[in-house]
């Protein structure tokens, strides 16, 4: 009754519930969506299949719906998705759904978890309150989540419909552009060329040159760049000068290096 969680993240929220859910159910493995793994092309083995996302500007990230795209997977495994979101799942579970059923299959259950927010393009990080509320609330939701994973439990409550479908998608589609978003991160004179944003960056968009970072300009939107910098040298044009930086406490960058799938749990 083997149970595989294929999941992606930027800041180390997604990594926490990934984990925290394969913890509470026996035979799981873990796999991070990343650059490294998109050779994975089916699974047609496991009983049970996870997808764990954060959502992006209402969506899922890029790398996430090429992922579920480029999968095989039997029709009849139970399939659940986990988003990881600041105030909810948007359109990402009609998304999933859509894809799999292209495939002649669907989500089976569908869940959420609250983390604290992470796009510090967009606002400062959250308060520690509020961290700690996230932090609290996610203990418990990942112990009913994976209750109702081990019973198969039917559910597919969050998706979007009507107007909120219809704002969600025109929202993902009008601020969610792959190209050269990148091209706005630079870096103050703190930085010294560590090169922990490489490491961390699940779509290896970040050579160092010259003891620099360069994006590549095939960037996920995930922040993990400039969220995890030692330094707190990443910027995004002057938006993030005034603002904090955030990353899953209890996760360390170090467990994002090794990322090929022969390394996860
Ligand atoms: C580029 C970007 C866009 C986001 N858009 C949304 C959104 O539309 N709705 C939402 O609830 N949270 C949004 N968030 C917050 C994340 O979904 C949330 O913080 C999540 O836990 C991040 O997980 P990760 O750091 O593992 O990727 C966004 C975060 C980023 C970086």
């Amino acid at each position: 009754m083997s149970t595989t969680i294929y999941f992606f993240t930027g800041s180390g929220n997604t990594f926490k519930v990934a984990k925290d859910i394969s913890a509470q159910i026996e035979d799981t493995k873990l796999i991070q969506i990343c650059k490294d793994n998109l050779s994975i092309t089916s699974d047609t083995s496991s009983d049970k299949i996870g997808f764990v996302y954060p959502v992006y500007a209402t969506g899922i990230p890029w790398m996430v719906k090429k992922f579920i795209e480029n999968l095989k997977i039997n029709k009849d495994t139970y399939i659940f998705s986990v988003a990881s979101c600041g105030t909810n799942a948007g359109i990402s579970v009609n998304q999933i759904d859509d894809i799999l059923n292209r495939k002649g299959t669907s989500i089976s259950a569908s869940f959420e978890v609250l983390m604290p927010g992470s796009h510090q393009v967009m606002y400062d990080v959250p308060s520690k309150e509020i961290q700690m509320k996230c932090f609290n609330d996610e203990k418990v939701q990942v112990l009913k989540v994976s209750e109702s994973i081990k019973r198969k439990e039917l559910h597919k409550s969050n998706k979007a419909v009507g107007i909120k479908k219809s704002i969600d998608t025109f929202l993902y589609k009008s601020f969610f552009n792959p190209s050269d978003w990148d091209k706005n991160f630079w870096t103050t004179e703190k930085c010294n060329g560590c090169g922990t944003c490489s490491r961390v960056c699940p779509a290896n968009n970040i050579d160092i040159v010259d003891a620099k970072p360069q994006w590549k300009h095939q960037c996920e939107h995930c922040m993990a760049c400039m969220q995890w910098c030692p330094q707190k040298a990443i910027q995004y044009k002057k938006k993030t000068l005034k603002r904090g930086r955030y990353h899953h406490p209890e996760i360390k960058a170090n467990e994002l290096y090794k990322r090929d799938s022969s390394n996860m749990i």
